[in-house]
């Protein structure tokens, strides 16, 4: 089973979003820290649990959980071994400020956790603190250690800023050079809480994508099932290089993946409006079928492109809504 669309891309990544509280402030993303929103109390572990198993019957092989930040949620190990345990999931995925990680990812991989994606906006602790509030990049790539200890696959999620992080090409591609680990350049985007900072710190990540290949570094192809993120790789390095380029032409046709937010309401897309709430379908193990309906039909209203170029921003406030 594989639910398709009617522009024939394959759906079989379901993002995850469990909590959108958050104790980091970046300043691309919750600039004034984490203010609650919402009355309604995010899923349930029973909830999540009947979630992943729906898509799972879907098709769906692997499952991101995302923020805010997931390590807040005092159950999250709980969750990753229920999203590990679905007949038909391959691959539970954390994507996470990594504040948390090192206490937390043995615990994490024993639950069935196969990968996980770190934000490392900066490897100089001072713009670190600055960009997030916290001054706290030791233990982030304390984390990134012990989760590379533990055989975890490894992303550092870095978004590129005009003057903030783009002299620091040369340290990330430093830190993948003895580390098997994926540092990805993510074009920052705009939203609704960021406009000023987007407008003065919006850098194309293409160029960076023509230094990597003076540099030496080549596009490794295109694996089956990987979505809009390319990369690069180069003889003698360990790790490897992605960019995302959410404006490059032909970004959407690669897209791979629904989103959940954490209140169970089904996103289409980053930057789409309107939420589809699937919650009423999760009370209990009775309603799969009407959930594997739903979800099929809503898949109609999918779009063919972010229409980001085009200057669709969503109805999203930031990422900590939707988990990026
Ligand atoms: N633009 C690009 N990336 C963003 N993220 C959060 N907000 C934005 C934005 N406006 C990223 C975070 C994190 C991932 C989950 O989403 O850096 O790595
Ligand atoms: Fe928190 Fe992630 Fe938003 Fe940073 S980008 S404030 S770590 S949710």
């Amino acid at each position: 089973m594989t639910l398709v669309d009617g522009f024939g891309r394959s759906f079989r990544y379901l993002r995850l979003s469990v909590t959108d509280a958050c104790d980091y402030r970046c300043r691309y993303c919750l600039p004034g820290g984490f203010h609650k929103e919402e009355a309604e109390p995010p899923l349930t572990l029973d909830e999540i649990r009947r979630l992943v198993a729906g898509f799972a019957a879907l098709g769906f092989w692997k499952i991101r959980l995302t923020g805010g930040e997931p390590t807040v949620r005092g159950d999250l190990v709980d969750i990753v071994a229920a999203c590990a345990r679905a007949p038909g999931v391959r691959r539970v995925a954390l994507s996470t400020n990594g504040a948390r990680l090192a206490a937390l990812a043995p615990a994490l991989a024993a639950a069935g956790l196969s990968a996980v994606n770190v934000s490392v906006d900066s490897l100089d602790p001072a713009r670190f603190r600055d960009v997030t509030g916290r001054d706290d990049l030791a233990r982030v790539l304390d984390g990134v250690e012990r989760a590379l200890t533990l055989g975890l696959s490894v992303k550092l999620n870095t978004v590129l800023m005009k003057g903030v992080n783009d002299g620091e090409l040369g340290a990330f591609t430093e830190f993948a050079r003895a580390r098997a680990l994926d540092v990805r350049f993510i074009e920052l985007m705009p939203t609704a809480d960021n406009a000023d900072f987007f407008t003065a710190r919006h850098e194309k990540t293409a160029a960076l994508a023509e230094r990597l290949r003076e540099d030496g570094w080549r596009e490794a192809p295109r694996g089956e099932g990987d979505g809009p993120a390319r990369r690069f790789i180069k003889e003698g390095w360990a790790g490897s290089i992605g960019v995302i380029a959410p404006y490059a032409k032909d970004f959407c046709a690669s897209c791979n993946r629904l989103r959940v937010t954490s209140r169970g309401r089904l996103r289409l897309c980053l930057f789409s409006e309107g939420e589809h709430s699937l919650r009423d379908l999760l009370s209990d193990d009775g309603r799969a079928a009407g959930l594997r309906e739903r979800v099929t039909s809503l898949l109609g209203l999918k779009e063919v492109s972010h229409y980001l170029p085009e200057g669709r921003l969503g109805d999203t406030r930031h990422f900590a809504a939707i988990g990026g």
